[in-house]
């Protein structure tokens, strides 16, 4: 028997056939999955259920996925599967010496056919989904009639859930004019899902987009990201928590649980692309930025790193960069002294994949982290989310083109980011809304959103604004669409502009 470390068949990567790729798009789709690896796990499983061993697969491109993807790591069910496969080989074939080469086919073969069962499984489901989970369970699965109860997966299931396409009614309050209840189609056709709240300190600005989310999490079950560039406040609400699913992680006590560069080692371009990215938002983080010619020194001392390794934390960014600065002979300058002092805080560890880290509901907030850590901490982590939306597949839409909501963003205090015009941030506003994100922001005045450019200004759906008396005419053409005669200085409490249907409206909020 050949021997071989487990180690290798997490590095080693695991295909189907071209055929199964397509019927299994088709089906990532249908069950509204975030990543190819689920649909291949219960492939896998599901031919593993059968009695015989598959037919060879007809060739082997289909997606490739690496091991530790497929089969998750070892504390998370990994050895589980190496050990069904390699039970369900030695069954059908005794004699057979394990190797790479031979788990390898074998996960082909298996995954090939799942695929195509999961299929005639699914075209059998007179009801969609709903029916195809019960025939998974009670017909394909020899499951017993009682056991453990299991806490239910909300996660999964608010995956699940918010992949459904439906129309997103909003409830902002009651119209002053006609005392009618203000509601706002979040996912209607041609415009985005994303809000800009605005308004004074104490009018209500986080109060409305609590209430807002809590809406939206009740009608989809999606993930809720809340960030809290600002007070802390958000972070000791335990009810909050509560009702939006979400773990809270207060920075720099618990760091940001994310591979924040993950996918760079894809190929060299995605090493370059996340470099370049890496290099704007320490720019833009640095209250004074990076100069023309530490710019490039930054791409091209990460770029090696970049696309060797995952899961790099930002010591080994800074080590990198230092190396690179001894090797070629360069003084020291702010680039490494304000790496140091970000890295005397944890800002984030790299443990979770961009799909676990964004599959989930979490409370983001800052409170001790100073100024430049905090924003080069949410930029890695606006860019971060962008390359992962640009991995994954369109959310569905119903037959009236109401888009899934996949995942909502949050940003509470937002004005420092907005002043800082980070190109992470724009793009999640202006990119993403096929692929089921929204936006919500908060911040105290419309004048934040000066200087942001027209593109940006039209992808806020709803423009909600309190009392306030800033008066930015650029803003208020462009998200209220009006001129002049809209008069926010002299809003009552609780009472704000929008505007719905094309027309300014005066909303009782509370
Ligand atoms: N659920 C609630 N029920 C009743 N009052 C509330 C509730 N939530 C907040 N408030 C009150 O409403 C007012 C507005 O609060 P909110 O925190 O939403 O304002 P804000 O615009 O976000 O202010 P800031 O700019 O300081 O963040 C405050 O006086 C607050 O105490
Ligand atoms: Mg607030």
């Amino acid at each position: 028997m050949t021997k071989f470390e487990t180690s290798q068949v997490w590095l080693s990567g695991f295909t189907s056939s071209a055929e199964a790729k397509r019927a299994g798009t088709e089906l990532f789709h249908h069950l509204g999955f975030s990543a190819h690896h689920q649909l291949a796990r219960l492939a896998l499983g599901r031919s593993l259920g059968e009695a015989d061993f598959p037919s060879p697969a007809a060739d082997a491109r289909g997606f490739n996925i690496k091991g530790n993807l497929l089969f998750g790591d070892e504390s998370g069910g990994a050895l589980l599967w190496l050990a069904l496969l390699v039970e369900n080989i030695h069954k059908h074939f005794p004699s057979k010496a394990i190797s790479l080469d031979v788990l390898q086919s074998a996960v082909r073969d298996h995954w090939s056919r799942g695929v195509q069962l999961l299929n005639e499984d699914w075209e059998a489901a007179p009801n969609g989904y709903a029916d195809f989970v019960e025939t998974l369970i009670t017909r394909r699965a020899v499951l017993p009639d009682d056991g453990d109860t299991l806490q239910p997966d909300s996660d999964q299931a608010a995956t699940q859930q918010s992949m459904t396409a439906k129309p997103l009614w909003l409830d902002l309050g009651t119209n002053r004019e006609s005392n009618d209840p203000s509601l706002w189609l979040l996912n209607g056709r041609g415009y985005s899902p994303n809000v800009a709240i605005m308004g004074q300190a104490g009018s209500g600005k986080t109060r409305m987009m609590l209430k807002l989310l809590a809406q939206l999490r009740e009608q989809t079950g999606a993930p809720v990201l809340l960030i809290d560039a600002g007070k802390d406040e958000l972070a000791d609400r335990p009810e909050l928590a509560r009702e939006l699913g979400a773990e809270v992680v207060k920075v720099p006590k618990s760091p940001i649980p994310l591979d924040m560069f993950a996918g760079s080692d894809d190929s060299l371009e995605s090493a370059r692309d996340v470099a370049m990215d890496f290099c704007a938002s320490l720019d833009k983080a640095l209250k004074d930025g990076l100069t023309d010619n530490q710019k490039p020194r930054v791409v091209e001392a990460l770029k090696p790193l970049l696309a060797q390794r995952r899961r790099i934390p930002l010591a080994d960014i800074q080590k990198t960069l230092e190396q690179h600065y001894e090797d070629n002979g360069i003084n020291e300058d702010r680039v490494l002294s304000s790496l140091r002092m970000m890295n005397q805080y944890s800002l984030f560890s790299p443990e979770l994949t961009p799909a676990e880290f964004f599959g989930k509901s979490r409370i983001l907030a800052f409170g001790g982290a100073p100024d430049e850590s905090r924003r080069l901490a949410l930029f890695l982590l606006f860019d971060a989310l962008h390359r992962h939306l640009q991995t994954l597949p369109e959310a569905p839409m119903d037959a009236e083109f109401h888009r899934a909501v996949r995942l909502v963003v949050a940003i509470d205090e937002a004005r420092p980011l907005l002043a800082a015009k980070h190109d992470g941030l724009s793009k999640l506003v202006r990119l993403h809304r096929s692929h089921g994100l929204a936006v919500f922001m908060a911040s105290q005045s419309p004048d934040d959103y000066e200087g942001q450019s027209d593109d940006y200004m039209e992808q806020i759906g709803l423009p909600i604004c309190f009392k306030t008396n800033a008066t930015s005419t650029a803003v208020l053409n462009n998200m209220f669409k009006a001129r002049k005669g809209l008069n926010f200085a002299a809003l009552e409490p609780g009472v704000c502009l929008t505007v719905l249907d094309g027309a300014a409206n005066r909303v009782s909020a509370f």
